[in-house]
Parts: structure tokens; C-alpha cells; sequence
């Protein structure tokens, strides 16, 4: 018996001793930068770490690298690096650069195990930036038509500048980007849309000076142009915040900017200590020759329904604008501002960007089908303001007409928000950061507002008609 036992336990004990050989003869090789890292880095950070990319090093050689290794772990293991809020149990996004935890202990493996760099057949190709966009080369580009000059220190009116679109057709955009001129004083920027200089005004100097002389805003031109809200229908491009300002979109999903209309830059300088000379530009990409943009793209639930509010647990119906909403009292923590917004008619929905300043702490989607059944589309649980994200759906999600879509938002006006600048202020709503702002923003086209059915032009380069 006892024989037999030591039998079975030596033979086991050899099988261990067998399995484990060859990682004792020849402990496993230690990730290499070549083979394992440079993949998940040129995914998930080269397109800011990168010569002329908004972060303060590239990543994109080993000699890059290697420095920063253990910044590196100690950033992907803290989850800080790469920027990205969406919480992973809801929702599914095209452009996830978030690592998955299988490539944070590789890197991490990397770093504990000097770094190596590996051979240099393993590594892949570096991808191709063109200089300054981090796509390719747009097919036009729209830039501020003078110089800003940013000076070094004090505090910058937001300013708007204006410039005639080069366009005598009306154009299709599937993709675009901003590209500031000086990155590090661009807090953030807008571009929008607009389709005439009112009556009596004059464009000067990317200026447009109202009959008395006075630079007129985007919303004054609006109110000249008779639109009531101050805003035209479709009326915004894209903006600009560090960490985002690319966007493309999928299916016949696009925007038309039309013949004649101008380009508005609406920019938020910052002064960094030293003056610099700032010319934001926009690159589009246009439909390709035989491609359509069908839907135009809107940023607003609001174009597909009205929205009421709830704040603190208190309905106050429709706003005619966010900055009507009551404001946050000193110290508040978990301040709640719940939107509710009727979808009353079909839309596809392609993405959802957050924005919120520094009091934001979470924003929630949740959408509401006619027959009751519920689904988060996005949690943001943390949100930064220095890391706003615009988070493109996988593929675009039809959502039936008598939905609503819920967006449940958190303000920490508190001790506790280490980004709160002020805690014992009342904080009120606007544009500027000290000021708080809500905006539950969406992609969206209207799937019954088919461009064709006009027999406006839907293709670049040819109009094209229908009965
Ligand atoms: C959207 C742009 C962006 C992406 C993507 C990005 N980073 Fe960064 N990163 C930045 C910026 C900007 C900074 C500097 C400001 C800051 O720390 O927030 C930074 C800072 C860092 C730092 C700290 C540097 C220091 O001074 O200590 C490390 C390390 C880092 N990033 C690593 C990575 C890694 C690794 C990835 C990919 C897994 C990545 N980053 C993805 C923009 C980005």
C-alpha cells in the first residue's frame, strides 16, 4: 500500500517536474518592445504620442519608449492612459482605445522585466500620420483667415472669426478634423456654419462687424438672420478639446455645408505664459466620387424631439436653453440633473460625447424603447474634463420613434471634486469653465429627412435629381 502510494505520488510529481521543464530549462522570453508592445502602443496612444501630437512625448520608437517605460506601466496599470471614461459593460464603440486587461499585464511584464527592446523584424510598421492630422491628408482645408495673437498672461474674450467657404456647390462631408495652430493655447474651439452675412454687415479681417462697426457673434448673426433660437438648424461642424476633434461617420450618415455659407471658428484662448500666434484650420473629407450623404448628422437630441429637466428632484419642464437651468449651490456634492427627451420620430444614432466642465462627474444615457424596455447606451462613472471623448457607436443603432432617451447627470460642487476651483460658489451656466455647462451631446440623423427626397444634391461634384 504505502509503496504503491509512493508510486503514485513520485510519478505525479515527475509529470510536474516534465510539464514544467522546458520553463525551468529555459525560463519564458520577457515581452520585447518589437513584437509585443509597439502593436497595442501604435492602437491605442501614438496617435497623441507622436512628433507634433497634442501629448508632451512620443512613443513611437523604441528610443521613444524606453525612458517612459515605467511611466508607462505605472499610467495603463492606473487606467489613466489612454484617456477613455466609457464604462466597458455598456455600450460597444468603434474608436475603444482602451486596453484590454491582458495588454496591461504585458506591458506591465515589459516594464518589470527591463524593457527590452527585441528583434527588429518583429516590429510593425509605425502608422503613416500625415503631418499635423492624425488621419491622412484631407481632401480641403478651411483655415482662420488672420493670425490670432495670444498673448501671455490675462484673460481672452472668446472670439469669433469668420471665413467664406470655398465652395460655389453644395459639398458632402463623411469625416473632418481640427487642428489647432497652437495646441497648447487652444482650450477648446467650435466650427460651425453660417449661411449668410445679415444685411448691413461687412466681413473684415475674418471679422463680421455689424452696421455700427461691433463684431458680431454666431448667435447675433442667427437673431440678424431671423432664426428665433439663435441657432440655425444645422448649424455646428465639430468642435475641438484636447483628446478630441476628429470624427467620421458611417452609413449615407454626413454633413452638408452649402454653397455660398461661411465658416464660423469660434475659439477659447488660454494663455499659457508665453505669446503665441494661433490659425486653427479644419480639414474635411469629402464623400468620394458616386458615394451619397442621405442624413445630415445633428449634434442635439432636441432635433428629434423636445426635452423637459429635472434638477435636484424638481420638474421644470422644457428650457428654451441650458442656461436657464437653476444653478448649483455651494458645496453641493451629487447635484443631479436629469434631461428627458422625446424621440419622436426614427432616428439612427452613430455616437455620444459628454460635455460637461469641472464640476461634471458622471453622465449616464439611457434609452427607453416605446415598449418599455430599458438599455444604458453609455456610462461615463468618471467624467474629466480634461479628457472629453466623443465615443462612436460600432455601428450606427436604429432607435423606433416613441423612445426617450434619459440622461442622468451628476455636478460635485464639493471639497471632494479636486478639479473644483471654488467650492463655496454658486456656480451659474455658460460657455466659460468656471461656469458650468450641460450637454448631453449626440450624433444623430433623422431617418425620415432623407436628403433625396428634395432632389437636393446628395453626391460631390454632380447634382443629381429625382422625381
Ligand atoms: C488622446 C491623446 C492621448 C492618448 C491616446 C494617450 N495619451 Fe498619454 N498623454 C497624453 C497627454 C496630453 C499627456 C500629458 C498630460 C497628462 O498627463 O494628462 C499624456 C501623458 C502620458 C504619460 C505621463 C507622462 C509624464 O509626464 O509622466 C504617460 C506615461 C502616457 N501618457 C502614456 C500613454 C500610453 C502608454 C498610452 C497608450 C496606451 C497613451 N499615453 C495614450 C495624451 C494621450
Amino acid at each position: 500500500m504505502k509503496r504503491s502510494a509512493f508510486t503514485l505520488v513520485l510519478s505525479s510529481s515527475v509529470l510536474v517536474a516534465l510539464m514544467a521543464a522546458p520553463a525551468v530549462a529555459q525560463p519564458a522570453a520577457p515581452p520585447t518592445f518589437t513584437k509585443d508592445v509597439a502593436p497595442i502602443l501604435n492602437r491605442a496612444c501614438v496617435s497623441c504620442h507622436r512628433p507634433g501630437g497634442i501629448a508632451p512625448m512620443a512613443l513611437v520608437s523604441f528610443q521613444d519608449a524606453r525612458p517612459w517605460a515605467r511611466a508607462i506601466k505605472q499610467q495603463v496599470g492606473a487606467r489613466s492612459m489612454p484617456p477613455w471614461g466609457a464604462d466597458p459593460q455598456h455600450g460597444r464603440f468603434k474608436n475603444d482605445r482602451s486596453l484590454s486587461d491582458a495588454e496591461i499585464r504585458l506591458i506591465t511584464a515589459w516594464a518589470d522585466q527591463g524593457a527590452p527592446k527585441g528583434n527588429d523584424a518583429d516590429l510593425p510598421a509605425t502608422p503613416l500620420f500625415a503631418e499635423n492630422w492624425t488621419h491622412r491628408e484631407p481632401d480641403v482645408v478651411i483655415e482662420m483667415p488672420v493670425d490670432f495673437e495670444v498673448p501671455a498672461e490675462g484673460q481672452v474674450d472668446v472670439t469669433d472669426f469668420y471665413v467664406k467657404a470655398p465652395f460655389t456647390e453644395d459639398v458632402f462631408v463623411k469625416a473632418l478634423e481640427i487642428r489647432p495652430g497652437a495646441a497648447q493655447s487652444v482650450h477648446h474651439a467650435g466650427v460651425y456654419i453660417v449661411d449668410k452675412i445679415p444685411e448691413g454687415a461687412s466681413l473684415v479681417n475674418g471679422r463680421i462687424l455689424n452696421a455700427e462697426g461691433k463684431p458680431m457673434s454666431r448667435r447675433d448673426i442667427a437673431r440678424a438672420n431671423g432664426l428665433q433660437s439663435g441657432r440655425g438648424e444645422n448649424d455646428k461642424l465639430l468642435s475641438f478639446v484636447p483628446g478630441r476633434g476628429y470624427e467620421e461617420y458611417q452609413l449615407g450618415a454626413g454633413q452638408r455645408i452649402k454653397a455660398g455659407s461661411y465658416i464660423n471658428f469660434y475659439m477659447h484662448y488660454q494663455p499659457t505664459g508665453v505669446a503665441v500666434k494661433d490659425r486653427t484650420r479644419v480639414g474635411l473629407y469629402l464623400a468620394k466620387r458616386g458615394e451619397q450623404v442621405t442624413h445630415q448628422i445633428y449634434h442635439d437630441l432636441d432635433a428629434a424631439g423636445p426635452t423637459t429637466y429635472i434638477v435636484d428632484g424638481k420638474e421644470l419642464g422644457k428650457l428654451d436653453n441650458d442656461d436657464q437651468l437653476p444653478p448649483i449651490p455651494p458645496f453641493a456634492d451629487d447635484w443631479t440633473v436629469v434631461s428627458v427627451h422625446a424621440i419622436t420620430e426614427p432616428v439612427t444614432l452613430h455616437g455620444l460625447t459628454p460635455h460637461l466642465h469641472l464640476r461634471g462627474k458622471s453622465m449616464k444615457y439611457t434609452l427607453i424603447l416605446p415598449d418599455g424596455r430599458e438599455e444604458i447606451l453609455l456610462y461615463v462613472p468618471k467624467y474629466d474634463f480634461n479628457w472629453q471623448v466623443y465615443y462612436e457607436l460600432e455601428s450606427p443603432r436604429r432607435i423606433p420613434g416613441g423612445s426617450k432617451v434619459i440622461v442622468t447627470t451628476l455636478f460635485d460642487n464639493s471639497l471632494k471634486n479636486r478639479y473644483n476651483p471654488a467650492p463655496q460658489n454658486t456656480v451659474y451656466w455658460s460657455d466659460q469653465s468656471w461656469d458650468e455647462m450641460y450637454a448631453p451631446q449626440v450624433r444623430i440623423t433623422l431617418d425620415q429627412r432623407d436628403l433625396r427626397r428634395n432632389g437636393d444634391a446628395t453626391t460631390n461634384g454632380q447634382r443629381q435629381r429625382q422625381q
